[in-house]
């Protein structure tokens, strides 16, 4: 849990700091992000291949596989847990998020 937090926390600063250099509102985090970070990297870009990279990736695509995760169409035991807990406006700005991000 301790590890969670400092993940937050690490990444709320990550995407202030992107945020500001991008000088864009497009690329700024949506809160929600924060809980994505550890896996799929601050920015979208995931450091680790069984996580897959959201940078660059199609709004409409990630909107889609958030709702199937969260209807249970989808289903992957890492994953349900937090498309559970997204409302339609948390993955409607996650998916404008990753989708403006540059992939790596
Ligand atoms: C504990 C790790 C973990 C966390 C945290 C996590 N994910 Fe994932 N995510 C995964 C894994 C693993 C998959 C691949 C699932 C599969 O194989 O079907 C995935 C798949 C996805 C996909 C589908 C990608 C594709 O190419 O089809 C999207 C979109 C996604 N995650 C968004 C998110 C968002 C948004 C959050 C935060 C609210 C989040 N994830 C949090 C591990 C995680």
């Amino acid at each position: 849990m301790k590890k969670l937090f400092i993940a937050s926390i690490t990444a709320t600063l990550l995407f202030s700091a992107s945020a500001y250099s991008a000088g864009s509102t497009h690329s700024t985090a949506p809160a929600s992000a924060a809980a994505c970070a550890g896996c799929h990297g601050a920015d979208g870009n995931s450091v680790v291949p069984n996580f897959p990279n959201l940078a660059g990736q199609h709004a409409a695509y990630i909107e889609k596989q958030l709702k199937d995760f969260r209807e249970g169409y989808r289903k992957d035991a890492t994953m349900a847990p937090f498309a559970k807990s997204l409302t339609d406006e948390n993955i409607k700005e996650l998916g404008a998020f990753y989708a403006s991000q540059p992939a790596k």
